[in-house]
């Protein structure tokens, strides 16, 4: 398992939780899902519950128990006045979830602490300290799978005429007029929470045929959450990435491109930059 030393650098400020309460994708998907997988009489675990909006959806779906736990102390305090306010009847527990020790019996364990590429966050390593800890029957995970792709891009990184290869979001949903996508995006990862062994690195070897002629500058980084399978699938797209790369290069449709990266889930993007690495494998043939 991962450890980072020194102040978190993945603390998410009170401003930035009301930017993800206003993400109706992010917010819809997962209302929907914890409707589904919540029943009355679960008991429900949520590790990283920020302002406390999931443990709610978690009460109005019926649960007889409902555990909350919050790192951050402002905003752990925000959750607990916000649950209390709304009557929800919900621990909220102020504690690391790599050590907080989880209660005999949980049916349903909710864990958003996701970020796209699995940087940033520990969702990783702390279900693996929530799974190193639990010895009670299987629980359902929500989200219950991660599914990780890369593909390569050629993105305008100019500005106001000012031109600066930096990484970027964008939102999957809306057009990317910057953006060409030089290939299909190749998938790198895919594993459940609940079932095998959790990653210890994301890493990928991929190729891709170019299909478009174009400047190969970056790698868009996409990650989408499967939250809940059943009785159907409720997933939820995340916010692309768009990764400069450390050396652009011309690439012609036919050429075979080879991407590689290696991190660890919760490192930073420099880590994932520092570790890029892309070349042309079989020039296609001009004429
Ligand atoms: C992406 S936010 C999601 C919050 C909430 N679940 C939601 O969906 O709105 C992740 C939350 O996990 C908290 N967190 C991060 N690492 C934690 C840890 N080790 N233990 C407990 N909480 C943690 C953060 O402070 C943040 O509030």
């Amino acid at each position: 398992m991962v450890h980072h030393k020194g102040s978190p650098a993945d603390v998410i400020p009170l401003q930035y939780h009301a930017q993800m309460l206003l993400d109706d994708r992010r917010m819809g998907a997962f209302q929907a899902a914890i409707g589904r997988v919540v029943r009355p009489g679960s008991r429900v675990l949520e590790l990283g519950a920020g302002t406390g909006v999931l443990a709610h959806f978690a009460a109005v779906a019926g649960a007889a128990s409902v555990i909350a736990v919050e790192r951050e102390p402002s905003v752990y305090q925000a959750a607990s006045r916000s649950l209390a306010a709304h009557g929800d009847d919900v621990v909220v527990v102020h504690a690391d979830a790599r050590s907080f020790t989880p209660p005999p019996v949980v049916d349903v364990v909710i864990c958003e602490m996701l970020h796209v590429g699995l940087l940033r966050e520990r969702q990783v390593e702390v279900i693996g300290a929530f799974l190193s800890s639990y010895a009670g029957p299987p629980p359902a995970f929500l989200p219950c799978a991660t599914i990780q792709a890369v593909q390569p891009v050629a993105q305008d990184f100019t500005f106001y005429g000012y031109t600066v290869a930096a990484p970027l979001f964008q939102d999957p949903s809306a057009a990317q007029p910057r953006t060409t996508p030089l290939a299909p995006p190749s998938i790198f990862q895919s594993f459940f929470y609940g079932a095998g062994a959790l990653p210890a690195e994301c890493a990928a070897d991929a190729r891709f045929v170019v299909q478009r002629d174009g400047e190969l500058n970056a790698v868009r980084m996409i990650t989408k959450n499967l939250l809940t399978e059943e009785p159907a699938p409720v997933e939820w797209l995340m916010n692309y990435l768009v990764v400069p790369l450390p050396a652009p290069m011309r690439v012609t449709a036919g050429d075979t491109v080879r991407i590689r990266f290696a991190y660890r889930p919760g490192d930073e993007i420099p880590e994932l930059m520092a570790s890029l690495y892309a070349e042309v494998l079989s020039p296609a043939r001009s004429g």
